[in-house]
């Protein structure tokens, strides 16, 4: 692991572009990102592969980060369709977020491969961001700490020394895309399971990034981000807005 550290626990917020985007609405995004600094948290936006270099270009002289939403578990290779971590390092991506629900349950990501994704990811200087989160089902079934244990498991394992290296997101699947966002009690007591989880296989739990995702909101980031084991959010719909997404931001400090 030859990762440059980061400031330990400094909040981080990372927009989810997910499939959407243009050249012109990529430009007047980042504009307003870009005015807006500075902020007191680290601020990334993970964007559409293809739009990775207009978006290097906009930040190169920022303090803003950019990354990927995937990447392969390969490191090069007939995989057709696939795009490597050493691809995004070259595009200068800061991270890459891997096991992001929407892949897990629409390309049938199994929690190995994602492990193999984050593994891929750092040994090429990509910081993964690893997504764990369980469905409504799940939820109601008493099953949240069992689901998400066994998604972060996979991956410490894989990543073994390097674990610490991780930022993990929690996303409640149910929360995504819903406007029904965890309270930050419930977000609060899985953030704490997960780094105790963390805290059993690496000495460097407590400096870990757990952020929280799942309908984050101007209005409701400050009371999430209050919470003594949420470490900023992974934001998707309200990351296509500036004013919304700069306004999350700057309820990080
Ligand atoms: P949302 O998405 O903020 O639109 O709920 C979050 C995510 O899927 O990362």
């Amino acid at each position: 692991c030859s990762m440059t550290p980061d400031v330990a626990r400094r909040p981080l917020i990372v927009g989810n572009w997910k499939m959407h985007g243009s050249h012109t609405a990529n430009a007047e995004l980042l504009a307003g990102i870009v005015g807006a600094r500075p902020y007191l948290a680290d601020v990334a936006v993970c964007v559409p592969f293809p739009y990775l270099s207009e978006t290097a270009v906009a930040l190169a002289a920022t303090d803003i980060r950019w990354g990927a939403q995937d990447c392969s578990a390969h490191e090069q290779g007939a995989y057709t369709g696939e795009v490597s971590a050493g691809m995004l390092h070259e595009f200068g991506c800061r991270y890459a977020i891997v096991g992001h629900s929407e892949r897990r349950q629409y390309h049938h990501e199994s929690d190995q491969l994602v492990a193999d994704k984050a593994k891929a990811a750092l040994a090429r200087g990509v910081t993964p961001i690893v997504c764990v989160g369980e469905t409504l089902a799940q939820r109601e079934a008493g099953e949240t700490e069992s689901v998400v244990k066994r998604q972060l498991s996979h991956v410490i394992h894989t990543l073994a020394h390097c674990a610490g290296e991780m930022v993990v997101a929690y996303e409640p699947v149910w929360a995504i895309g819903t406007g029904r966002t965890a309270t930050p009690e419930q977000a609060q007591a899985v953030h704490a399971l997960l780094r105790a989880q963390l805290a059993a296989a690496t000495p460097r739990a407590a400096d870990m990034k757990i952020l929280y995702g799942g309908s984050v909101k101007p209005d409701n980031a400050a009371q999430l981000f209050a919470q003594p084991d949420i470490d900023g959010g992974l934001v998707g719909g309200a990351a296509l807005k500036s004013a919304d997404f700069v306004a999350i931001c700057r309820a990080a400090h």
